[in-house]
This record gives structure tokens, sequence and C-alpha cells, in this order.
């Protein structure tokens, strides 16, 4: 979609730059540094709601310039996944934007981030290769490698992620240790709406019916702390019970576990932090969640103040 390079908001406000070429990108990211400002950056795939907006908000208290980057990454949808249907909505997203005073949109063509004859790949660490990466096995290398990208065009001094999508959050704060990238990565909490449904693009394929059923997710998160804080500590049996809870709502469960909180493997009992992680489908729409709960059932499940 074509749109102004620059979007004048009104007297008080600078006006936001909206950047597609990566070398415009990166010469304006080091500008802001060489003046002294430090330059955090929130790399979406657009469709924003409150969720993306709140990992503005985290960038903008610790930074002095923000950028927002705007790409639907074809390298991490699955042949059968909803890449064409994504939800794009540039100009739109481009107001609450400015409304919020970003400094930057980064929104590149697919031929300005995929260049033809580009092949380079990154292979993603280890905390890739269960869940999502069992379900979806191409995902994790399209979301690395445009990351990669994207920070190198952008070498923040921050990169906030939503823990909305948890395992990406730590394959990409893995992939930025490991690569040795300058950047740190954030990992902002989730934004829910006030029947506590985590916010997503995805929630737009929702009618009235699937929206009501997708709230069984949260509600079967519920069950994690819930269990913990009765004493249960067999993994095996709170899964059971976010199942049995789950089934009668969804029309698929992908996965429904509690693991260990910093490397996603598989425990027997919860010992120390748990996260319980749901992918699940209602109707077409596939949709995730999660809860981090500790060994004493606390829990950042905290839907009345989160909203
Ligand atoms: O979470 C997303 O929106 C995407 O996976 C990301 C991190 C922007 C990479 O395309």
């Amino acid at each position: 979609m074509a749109i102004d390079p620059v979007i004048e908001t009104g007297d008080s406000m600078p006006a936001i730059n909206i950047l597609d070429c990566p070398k415009k990108m990166f010469r304006w990211t080091r500008q802001q540094q060489v003046n002294g400002d430090l330059v955090g950056v929130v790399p979406t795939m657009g469709a924003l709601h409150e969720g993306h907006l709140s990992l503005v908000e985290a960038a903008r208290t610790r930074c002095e310039k923000v950028v927002v980057t705007i790409f639907v990454n074809p390298t991490q949808f699955g042949p059968n996944e909803d890449y064409e249907r994504y939800p794009r909505t540039l100009q739109k997203d481009v107001g609450l934007l400015s409304d919020l005073g970003v400094d930057c949109v980064f929104a590149p063509s697919k031929e300005d981030m995929y260049p033809q004859g580009s092949s380079t790949t990154v292979a993603p660490p280890a905390v890739a290769t269960m869940l999502e990466g069992e379900c979806r096995p191409e995902h994790f290398g399209g979301v690395c490698t445009i990351v990669l990208k994207l920070l190198q065009i952008i070498p923040a001094d921050l990169a906030c992620f939503g823990q909305k999508d948890f395992q990406q959050a730590l394959v990409i704060r893995n992939m930025v240790r490991d690569l040795n990238l300058p950047t740190e990565v954030a990992i902002c909490p989730i934004k829910r709406e006030p029947d506590g449904l985590a916010m997503s693009s995805r929630n737009v394929y929702l009618d009235a019916g699937e929206r009501k059923r997708a709230l069984s997710l949260v509600q079967a998160l519920r069950q994690v702390p819930e269990a913990i804080g009765q004493g249960i500590k067999d993994t095996g049996l709170i899964e059971t019970r976010m199942k049995e809870f789950l089934r009668p709502f969804v029309d698929r469960i992908d996965y429904a576990v509690v693991v260990d909180s910093e490397t996603l493997e598989c425990l027997e009992a919860v010992e120390r932090t748990v996260v319980g992680l749901i992918a699940a489908y209602i109707g077409k729409t596939r949709l995730f969640d999660n809860c981090v709960v500790s060994v004493a059932g606390e829990t950042d499940l905290l839907i009345e103040s989160n909203h």
C-alpha cells in the first residue's frame, strides 16, 4: 500500500518518518545513536492492537527514539496458513503510531527484505524445537531470519516483544544471545481484553460464537495456578485438567502443557517456575495463550489489573 513517507501529526507532535529502504533505515538508526539517543524497536506484522501499543510504551520508557517495524513475513507462515488473509491495515497502524509519538515506522516490501536470490537463513536455537516447532516446523526459522535481518537494519539498543508469543520471545532472546547481537531483548506482559482474552491480531477472524469459545483458553490456564496453589505438583495431572476444561469449547488442541519457563522442557513435577502454554483451534483460527506460575502458585495471570 502506498503511503506518504512523512505524515504530519498536528502542531504539538513531530512528524512520523515512514521508511521502506533498509539502508535509509540503518542510517536513521545510527544517526539517532550518534546524537546520543537510545533507540527502541518494536517488530510487528501490523494489524496493531493495544498489545502492540503497550510494547511501544515499554520501549518509550527506556529509549528516546522508538521505531516500529511492520512487515508480514512470508517465511514464517506454513503452506496452509493464513499469510494471504493476514490483516493488513497499514494506514490505520501508522495513524495509531503517530498518535503515540512513535518516531519512525519501517514498512519494507517483500523485495526489500528478501531480495531476488536471497537464500541465507538462520537455524533457530534449541528452544525452538518443541511445541510450536513440532506443529510448525518452518516457523521459527522464518521468525529468526526476519528478526535477525530487522536487527541488522535497525541495530537498536532495545527490542520489545510480547509474552503472548512466549516461545517466540524465548527463541529470539536466545538467538540474540547466541549471535552476540548488541540489542537487549525485553519480554513485555500480555495485554488482555476486559474478559481476559489475550489480544491478538488474529482475534478479528472470530465470529461472535467463536469469540465466546475463545475465552476457554484463559479459563483453562487458570487451572494451572489453581492446581499448584492446591498443592498439586504433578504436571501430567495439571495438563489433564487443562485439556478436559478446553475440550468442549475448542475444535482442536495442538498442545496444553506445563513446562519449564526457561527451557520449555517437560517436567514431571512443578519444582521451579513453570509456564502453562496452550495452542488450540477455535473454528479455523489457531490461538495461543500462556501464564507463568511459581512453585508457590503465584501467577502473572492477573486479568483484573491488566486492562
Ligand atoms: O510476533 C510477530 O508479530 C512476528 O513473529 C515478528 C516478531 C514481528 C517477526 O515477523
